[in-house]
């Protein structure tokens, strides 16, 4: 594993790393540098190996800590109006943290992200079994998914204002009841821009399904201490997939129109998530669904998803090659879950934008494939960019 520090940055780096190595504050003006890629040991996982913890700094002071654990995004800052730049994803101080459970925090998750309807899917006459860890489905790759195995991890080199991370897993034929050998590989690329790029590719040597994500929670108030009601939420999407009461997409794709799913321009996500009145609401406990967009495939060149904080200024704008998005509002965090500073993660304290192919997409031919065959690579990209209005 290669360690990086840029000359004249060392000092700095290390001075924060220590600061940071134990402690999480809240808000802390950061002195803009240089761009670089920092590395430090995060804890022992059970089995006695290391998993390390990578600070990805840009030279406007931005930063991104991801740990090898789950490829999970541990914190990552973002600057308000005034320029301060804070902590804007819910997570945990420690690895110990993370090993206790928590609900996919800022991990990557895979190999199917989202649900699978009853574990069972069938490829060319073969039907296959996957684990049912989410009332009789199968959700988020199983029991040991991407976000609890620890990646291998390197700098990418030369990446220079745009420093970048490298994970790489394989996930063997079998691995939790999938076909395939699936190598995978995620680049985390910090960009000058404060954009925090995601690269996922994969390849596999047997017919298999492959969905990849990330599943951050934002909340650009103050990274979980207050809900995420009031921020407000744009999604290029006229139509949502509606799910029975066990959140498996029904195979409709509804017209939002008309219903509280409209975030075809800004609300409010507080505004109308309590309408009992509405059969999806109720069965999402408020929202927990997937969005179709409009030109879906491809485009980097315009947000998809727009969230923004009144209070902060704070705008993350969502790019991605994917054809949809969860939205989830926090709805199940209910303040079990201890978080960075002993923070327990209240109610809707923190929502995810989880950029994907529809869930149950392996039983429902008339949904863009998330099949992967032999000779091809699976290939998508989303980004997460941070900026003020
Ligand atoms: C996803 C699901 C939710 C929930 C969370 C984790 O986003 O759609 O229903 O399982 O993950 O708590």
């Amino acid at each position: 594993m290669k360690k990086h520090i840029y000359p004249g940055f060392f000092s700095l780096t290390i001075g924060i790393l220590a600061f940071y190595g134990c402690q999480q504050p809240s808000e802390k003006k950061m002195a803009s540098g240089k761009a670089g890629l920092e590395k430090t040991v995060f804890g022992r996982l059970p089995d006695g190996r290391n998993a390390d913890l990578y600070t990805l700094r840009n030279e406007k002071g931005m930063e991104v800590k991801i740990t090898n654990y789950g490829g999970t995004i541990v914190s990552c800052t973002a600057p308000d109006r005034n320029g301060t730049y804070a902590d804007v994803v819910l997570g945990c101080d420690s690895l110990a943290g993370y090993l206790r459970g928590t609900p996919y925090f800022g991990a990557l998750v895979g190999r199917y992200g989202n649900r699978i309807a009853k574990g069972k899917f069938t490829l060319d006459g073969v039907t296959y079994s996957l684990a049912t860890n989410n009332i009789g489905n199968h959700l988020h790759g199983g029991i040991t998914g991407f976000d609890k195995v620890l990646w291998t991890a390197s700098a990418v080199e030369n990446s220079g204002a745009n420093p970048a991370l490298k994970l790489t897993y394989l996930s063997k034929d079998g691995e939790e009841g999938y076909p395939g050998n699936l190598p995978v590989e995620v680049v985390y690329t910090l960009q000058s821009d404060n954009a925090l790029k995601i690269e996922y590719t994969a390849t596999t040597d047997k017919k298999t399904v492959v969905n990849l994500t990330n599943h951050a929670y934002f909340n650009l108030a103050d990274a979980g201490k207050s809900d995420i009601l009031g921020h407000e939420l744009l999604l290029k999407a006229g139509r949502f997939l509606p799910v029975d009461s066990t959140l498996i997409p029904t195979g409709e794709l509804r017209p939002v129109a008309g219903t509280p799913f409209d975030f075809t321009r800004s609300f409010k996500i507080g505004a109308r998530i309590n309408d009992s009145t509405d059969t999806q609401i109720r069965y999402g406990l408020g929202y927990d669904h997937c969005w179709v967009f409009d030109s879906p495939g491809g485009s980097l060149t315009e947000p998809f998803a727009t969230l923004y904080e009144p209070g902060s200024g704070r705008l993350l704008e969502v790019l991605t090659t994917e054809p949809a998005i969860q939205f989830y509002s926090g709805n199940f965090l209910d303040g079990t879950v201890t978080g960075k500073g002993g923070l327990l993660y209240r109610h809707r304290t923190g929502l995810c934008l989880e950029t994907e192919h529809y869930p149950d997409s392996p039983n429902r031919p008339e949904f863009p494939s998330t099949v992967l065959n032999p000779g091809e690579t699976y290939r998508t990209t989303t980004v997460y960019r941070f900026s003020v209005k």
